[in-house]
C-alpha cells in the first residue's frame, strides 16, 4: 500500500487508476525511476549530516547510495550487508567497512535475475530470498562473499499480484522459515487464505502451515530475544481519513487472527466489512501497540548487541515508511519501542526525512551491524544510512589492521581460558557437541570457524547469530573470550 506513495503523486486523485497500478509494477528500474522520480537520488552526505537527527550518544551518516529502491537488509556473519533491490531484481552485497572510512569497502551484485526479491535470511550455508511468488535459496559463503550452484525454488506458487507484492521471510528460533504475504487489496475478502497472513515452512520448503491470519500487510517481523515472542508490524487500511486506523504492532501467536478485513485497531468493526461479523471480531487479537495512522511501519529489528547505548538494549527499532493517504505527511522516521512496566513506549530514533512536507527519504528496514551500529535502508533515495555510537568505533577494523597497529584504539584480544569457562557455563556444547545420551541428535559442528572467522567477526557473529542459535547475551569482552577460545580449539 505505502509503496504506492509515489504512484499516488503521479496519478493524483484518481483512485480507480491507482488501484490498477500494482499489477503493472513490473517496470524495469530505469522506467520506474523516470515515472516515480527521485527514486535514486541520494541526498548529499552533508544533507544527511545537517538534516537527520539521532538520539544523544549516536551519530548518523550516509553509508551507501546508488541502490535504487533499496528495501530489506541482512547482515552476514562476517559483517557485510545484503540489500534487496526488488525493482531491479537483484541483491547487492556491501562489504563491511573494515578500513573505517564510513563507506563499504566494496560492493558487488550477489544475485540478479530474481523475481522482485525482497526479504532475505541466512541459514545452514544457504541464502534464502523471498520473491513475489516463490521462496528461492542458493548456497552462499559469507567469507568468500560468493554464491555457489543453482538457485533452487523451495516454495513455488505463493499468491502474487495485487496491492502488496513484497514478501518478507525470516527464520524463527524454532527453525521454521516464516514468510509474510500481504493482502491483494485495501480491504476485501481474500480467496487464497495465505494472503494477509504469515505462513511457515520447513527449511526445505515443505510442510506449509498457515501460522497467523488477518494481517493486512505484515512487512516486518522479529522475535523478541528476552521472551522468544514474535512481533510483526502491520499496515492499517486506507481511505478512512487522516487519523484512522492506527497501524499496528502485533504479538503473533500460532493460529492467531488479527482482525483484517473485518476489524482494525482495538477490534473496531470495519465500516465496509465489519457489519454482522461480531463473532469473528471478538476472536481477533488487538495490537500490542498502535502507531499513528498511515505511518506504515515496515522493518522491525530487536537490538541484540551490547555495543549500542544502554537505552536501546532489548528495544525494537521500527522503520515508519510514511503516509501517502493523509493530507499532512506523517511518519518518515525510525522509532524505537521500549517495553516498560506500563506498556510499549515509542520514541524517535532517526528523524529528519520529513521537513515541512518535504520528503528526503523513506525508511524501509533496519538491521543491526557490528560494533553497535544500525543500518537503515531508504527506497525513496535509494540509500543506506548508518547510525553508530558517537565517537565510538564506527569502524570495524580487520584483524590485520588491529594487530599491526597495536595503538590505543585497538580492542583487547580475548582470553581463551575465560572463553572456555563461558563455553561451559553457557552450555554451548548442548548444540555443538555430540552427547553420549543423545546419539542421534543434530550437532552443529564448529570445525570450520577458524576458516570462516577472525576473532572480531566471530565475536560479532555471537552477538547476532543466525537463528536458531541463541544470541550470546554477554558483554563484548565475554564474546571475544569465547571467540578466542573457539579459534584456539578449532
Ligand atoms: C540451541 C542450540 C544452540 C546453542 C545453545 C548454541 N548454538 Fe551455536 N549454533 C547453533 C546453530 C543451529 C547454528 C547454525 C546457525 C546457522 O544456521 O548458521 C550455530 C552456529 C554457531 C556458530 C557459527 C558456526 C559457523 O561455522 O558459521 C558458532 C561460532 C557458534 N554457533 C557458537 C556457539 C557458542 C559459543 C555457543 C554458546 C555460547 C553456542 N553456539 C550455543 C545452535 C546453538
Amino acid at each position: 500500500m505505502r509503496i504506492l506513495a509515489l504512484v499516488t503523486v503521479v496519478c493524483v486523485a484518481a483512485w480507480a487508476a491507482c488501484s490498477l497500478l500494482p499489477e503493472r509494477f513490473a517496470f524495469n528500474a530505469p522506467v520506474a525511476h523516470l515515472l516515480f522520480g527521485s527514486g535514486t537520488e541520494a541526498p548529499a552526505a552533508e544533507t544527511v549530516r545537517t538534516r537527520l537527527r539521532v538520539p544523544e550518544g549516536l551519530d548518523v551518516e550516509l553509508y551507501a547510495d546508488d541502490l535504487p529502491f533499496a528495501r530489506m537488509l541482512r547482515v552476514t556473519p562476517t559483517g557485510d550487508l545484503l540489500v534487496s533491490l526488488p525493482r531491479s531484481d537483484r541483491i547487492e552485497l556491501l562489504e563491511r567497512d573494515a578500513d573505517g572510512d564510513g563507506r563499504p569497502d566494496g560492493r558487488r551484485t550477489l544475485l540478479e535475475g530474481l523475481d522482485r526479491p525482497h526479504g532475505m535470511d541466512l541459514r545452514d550455508g544457504w541464502l534464502y530470498v523471498a520473491e513475489a511468488g516463490a521462496i528461492a535459496r542458493v548456497q552462499f559463503d559469507p567469507t568468500l562473499r560468493e554464491t555457489r550452484g543453482e538457485i533452487e525454488r523451495v516454495v513455488q506458487g505463493i499468491p502474487r499480484g495485487g496491492n502488496h507484492w513484497t514478501r518478507t521471510l525470516r527464520f524463527g528460533p524454532d527453525g521454521w522459515l516464516y514468510a509474510s504475504i500481504g493482502s491483494s487489496c485495501n480491504v476485501c475478502i481474500e480467496e487464497d487464505p495465505r494472503r494477509a497472513a504469515i505462513v511457515r515452512y520447513r527449511p526445505d520448503g515443505s510442510s506449509e502451515q498457515l501460522y497467523a491470519t488477518g494481517l493486512r500487510n505484515a512487512v516486518g517481523f522479529d522475535w523478541r530475544p528476552d521472551t522468544g515472542e514474535l512481533f510483526a508490524t502491520d499496515n492499517g487500511r486506507d481511505l478512512l481519513g487522516d487519523d484512522l486506523p492506527p497501524c499496528e504492532l502485533n504479538r503473533i501467536v500460532e493460529g492467531g487472527f488479527y482482525g483484517w478485513p473485518y476489524a482494525y485497531g482495538d477490534n473496531v468493526p470495519d465500516p465496509d466489512l465489519g457489519a454482522g461479523e461480531e463473532d469473528r471480531i471478538a476472536r481477533a487479537h488487538p495490537p500490542d501497540h498502535g502507531f499513528r495512522a498511515h505511518n506504515a511501519p515496515l522493518g522491525i529489528t530487536f537490538v541484540r548487541g551490547d555495543r549500542a547505548p544502554a537505552a536501546f538494549r532489548g528495544a525494537a527499532l521500527v522503520s515508519l515508511h510514511g503516509s501517502w493517504n493523509r493530507t499532512q505527511k506523517d511518519g518518515y522516521k525510525v522509532v524505537s519501542l521500549h517495553w516498560t512496566p506500563t506498556g510499549i513506549e515509542e520514541r524517535d530514533f532517526l528523524t529528519g526525512f520529513l521537513l515541512d512536507e518535504d520528503v528526503m527519504g523513506r525508511p524501509v528496514d533496519v538491521a543491526e551491524g557490528p560494533e553497535g551500529s544500525f543500518y537503515v535502508s531508504d527506497d525513496y533515495a535509494g540509500a543506506v544510512y548508518r547510525v553508530f555510537p558517537e565517537g565510538g568505533a564506527r569502524a570495524t577494523p580487520s584483524t590485520a589492521a588491529r594487530t599491526n597497529a597495536g595503538g590505543p584504539a585497538a580492542p583487547a584480544l580475548g582470553d581463551p581460558s575465560r572463553g572456555e569457562t563461558l563455553y561451559e557455563a553457557l552450555a554451548c556444547a548442548g548444540c555443538h557437541e555430540p552427547a553420549a545420551d543423545a546419539p542421534g541428535a543434530v550437532v552443529i559442528s564448529l570445525d570450520a570457524v577458524a576458516a570462516r572467522y577472525d576473532e572480531q567477526t566471530l565475536a560479532a557473529f555471537l552477538a547476532a547469530p543466525t537463528p536458531p542459535m541463541p544470541a550470546v547475551e554477554q558483554p563484548e569482552a565475554g564474546r571475544r573470550d569465547l571467540a578466542a577460545y573457539l579459534l584456539s580449539k578449532h
